[in-house]
């Protein structure tokens, strides 16, 4: 799969995708990360990437001609990826769309929008606009990163067992929530493993972790 951001902060993404299982999916070729930035695309010599909103307001917008030759630079690199605006005008995303983006075999294209927000007649060129959650963030690298590591993350071959990704929290947004696990110690501070996890009984194993698939309180 191939995921193109379109940012004007591309170490931002360093340490996320430069580590553990994303750096992995990299490293055996299952993903591939490029990046086109924004400042490229900028006007004139000062490479000018915003302005200020018609109608008066705090803050810049970034201007669509920059963002819309990067939307296009990167189409043409891969014509049938999906592009995708995070932003808090956008719909929840949640595990079913994280799923269906990485079953689509299409490559995924994100923009990050930063500023006060983008002129919204690049809506045109995007195909997906989502938002993480009810909270504001200063710029759409954060929720770009959160898309790509759940859907990366789902891509065969990436995480060890083909079924862990399976029975996990969130199969299907909101059911299915994670059962507590514990490792070593068997004792910790007096806080014993629950007895029913140390008597090898699969049946009875399976029926605890299921009663105990809920929310933390
Ligand atoms: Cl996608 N963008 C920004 N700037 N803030 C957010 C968000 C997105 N989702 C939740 N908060």
């Amino acid at each position: 799969m191939k995921i193109q951001i379109i940012t004007l902060f591309p170490g931002m993404f360093e340490g996320v995708l430069g580590s553990s299982m994303l750096w992995k999916a990299s490293d055996r070729d299952i993903v591939s990360y490029e990046f086109i930035n924004l400042r490229d695309f900028g006007l004139g010599p000062r490479k000018q990437v915003d302005d200020n909103p018609y109608g008066g307001g705090d803050g810049m917008l970034l201007n669509p001609e920059p963002l819309i030759a990067a939307i296009e630079l990167a189409k043409k690199n891969d014509p049938e990826a999906v592009v995708i605006l995070p932003t808090p005008r956008g719909e929840t995303y949640k595990q079913s769309e994280a799923k269906e983006l990485a079953t689509t075999n299409k490559g995924l294209i994100l923009i990050c929008p930063r500023y006060e927000g983008y002129d919204e007649r690049i809506t045109d060129w995007v195909d997906r606009q989502y938002s993480i959650g009810n909270y504001v963030l200063t710029g759409g690298e954060l929720p770009a990163m959160v898309i790509i590591d759940s859907v990366v993350r789902l891509l065969p071959g990436v995480l060890g067992g083909e079924t862990s990704t399976e029975i996990e929290s969130f199969q299907n947004d909101d059911e299915n929530i994670e059962f507590p696990q514990y490792t070593r110690p068997e004792d910790f501070q007096g806080m014993k493993v629950p007895e029913v996890l140390l008597n090898g009984h699969h049946a009875e194993i399976e029926k605890w972790r299921k009663s105990h698939s809920h929310k933390a309180e």
